[in-house]
């Protein structure tokens, strides 16, 4: 954790939560598990795009374990139930019968997530976990078995490593606070 104003903190910002170091330290340390938990299974890791997709590619490297990759895109229903998604890119591989976890970057109320583990649940994996590198739990709606996680973080918005404001930020490589005021 680090609560220094970097140099190159982007205006909206207010301070650092996460620095780089610490990021890749954690996603060694869920690498690791994740390895020792599904050793010698047909693991398979997927995110659900596009702000997971940083996190992925770290944490897959930090599994010593034999896995496969997949992705799918979900959209959201104006006007529909909350959570309510609908598969805008789906998965390319079936996952009958495989381990499968869900890398996400951050779990809010939870709703989103639960929408698309329900979806996957029902193709039948052998087993369905989920790795979120960041959990804002105090403003979670619905229960949700989260196997895997990075860290908690407070009821603030955050940009980096992923996580984007209006489709910016995203390359930061550490995590920040935004300003209330840059928050329309
Ligand atoms: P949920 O359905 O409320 O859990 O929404 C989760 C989604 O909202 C995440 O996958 C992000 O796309 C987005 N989100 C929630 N909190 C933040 C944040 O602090 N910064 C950036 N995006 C966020």
């Amino acid at each position: 954790m680090s609560s220094e104003r970097g140099p190159d903190l982007p205006p909206v910002a207010d301070r650092v939560l996460l620095d780089a170091g610490s990021i890749a330290e954690r996603v060694r340390e869920l690498g690791a598990a994740i390895a020792e938990d599904h050793a010698g299974e047909d693991l398979r890791l997927i995110t659900v795009l596009r702000g997971g997709a940083m996190f992925l590619a770290d944490l897959c490297r930090a599994v010593d374990a034999s896995l496969q990759l997949d992705y799918m895109a979900v959209s959201s229903y104006v006007g529909g139930a909350p959570g309510a998604v609908r598969i805008t890119k789906d998965l390319d591989d079936d996952i009958e019968g495989a381990a499968v976890i869900v890398v996400e970057d951050i779990i809010d109320t939870g709703l989103t997530l639960n929408y698309v583990l329900s979806m996957l649940r029902a193709r039948k994996p052998a087993s369905l976990g989920v790795c979120t590198l960041l959990d804002k739990d105090v403003r979670r709606i619905v229960d949700l078995p989260v196997t895997y996680r990075g860290f908690s973080i407070p009821d603030r918005f955050v940009i980096g490593y992923g996580l984007d404001l209006g489709g910016l930020y995203r390359n930061l490589p550490y995590v920040a606070t935004v300003r209330d005021e840059a928050i329309v």
